[in-house]
């Protein structure tokens, strides 16, 4: 069988780009995808002179609709055994639903849901034939419970844990693990990016450092562990929201992400 590779996806910002340095200390050779060509070369040229490990990059919007198919040629005219496949692009927006830019939520479905599950399609096929592989697909603490002002954000990555975790189910007898990420609020491109960067839920609050949740989602998916809640803060939170009534749930998500 060919070299193994890890295909990650987000990696030129945050926490993708930390589990690009996480695998390459690891001495795991690499595929980097993201939109901004320039930060995937610059990555390229520090991991290879630094671990020596094999990488390629691609400069692709996981937006369009053609997205997967295109990176699933890539590897394959690059004969690249992808061994493990990292879900992590993805991106959130903040305001309430109805006032909100519909591309911009058009896009979020297609990026953190559509080609997140067809890349979990092309690449597991190849998985089960060679009967070992994993998947990290990165979710969020947000995937337990519904996230008013946050409304599209919040329910693509319920489904991204909810779908990870039947997958991880089919998978398992074949040799192949499924990892859903849950990291809480983390210091990276995130914020900005949702126009979070005032909210309750992270202004003022020292966060994670996108190191330290790429490092514990590495060990995770490593370890075949279906679900992995980042802190114990987050873990508790995450699991009192079933035994508390979700009218209530509700209310206090809207109060936490409040201005
Ligand atoms: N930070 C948090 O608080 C937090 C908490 C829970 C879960 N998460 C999840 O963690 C993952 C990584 O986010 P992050 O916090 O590291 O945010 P980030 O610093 O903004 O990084 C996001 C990454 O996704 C890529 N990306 C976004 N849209 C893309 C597109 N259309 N096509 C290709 N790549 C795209 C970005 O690259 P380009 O801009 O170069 O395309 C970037 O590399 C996301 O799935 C996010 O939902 C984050």
């Amino acid at each position: 069988m060919n070299k193994p590779f890890v295909l990650i996806t987000g990696a030129s910002n945050g926490i993708g780009l930390e589990l690009a340095f996480t695998f390459a200390r690891n001495g795991h050779s690499m595929v980097l995808v993201a939109r901004n060509e320039a930060k995937l070369q610059e990555l390229q040229t520090t991991l290879t002179s630094k671990y020596g490990v094999e990488v390629y990059t691609l400069a692709l919007d996981l937006g369009k609709p053609e997205a997967a198919e295109t990176l699933f040629a890539f590897t394959q005219q690059n004969q690249l055994h992808i061994e493990w496949l990292v879900n992590n692009a993805g991106f959130g927006d903040f305001g309430l639903f109805h006032e909100l830019d519909w591309n911009k939520q058009e896009q979020m479905i297609a990026v953190n849901i559509t080609t997140l599950t067809h890349l979990c399609r092309v690449y597991s096929a190849q998985m089960v034939q060679h009967k070992s592989g994993r998947i990290l697909n990165v979710a969020s603490t947000a995937a337990f419970q519904p996230g008013p002002t946050m409304a599209v954000y919040y329910a693509t990555k319920a489904y991204v844990l909810h779908f990870s975790e039947a997958i991880q189910n089919e998978l398992a007898p074949f040799g192949i693990s499924v990892t859903a990420l849950c990291p809480g609020p983390t210091e990276s491109g995130f914020q900005a990016v949702a126009s979070i960067e005032e909210t309750k839920l992270v202004k003022g609050k020292k966060l994670p450092t996108s190191k330290e949740v790429a490092e514990y989602g590495y060990k995770a998916m490593m370890k075949g562990k279906a679900v992995a809640i980042h802190g114990m803060q987050n873990y508790l939170m995450a699991n009192s929201v079933r035994l508390t009534p979700r009218s209530i749930v509700v209310k206090l998500v809207r109060w936490i992400q409040g201005v």
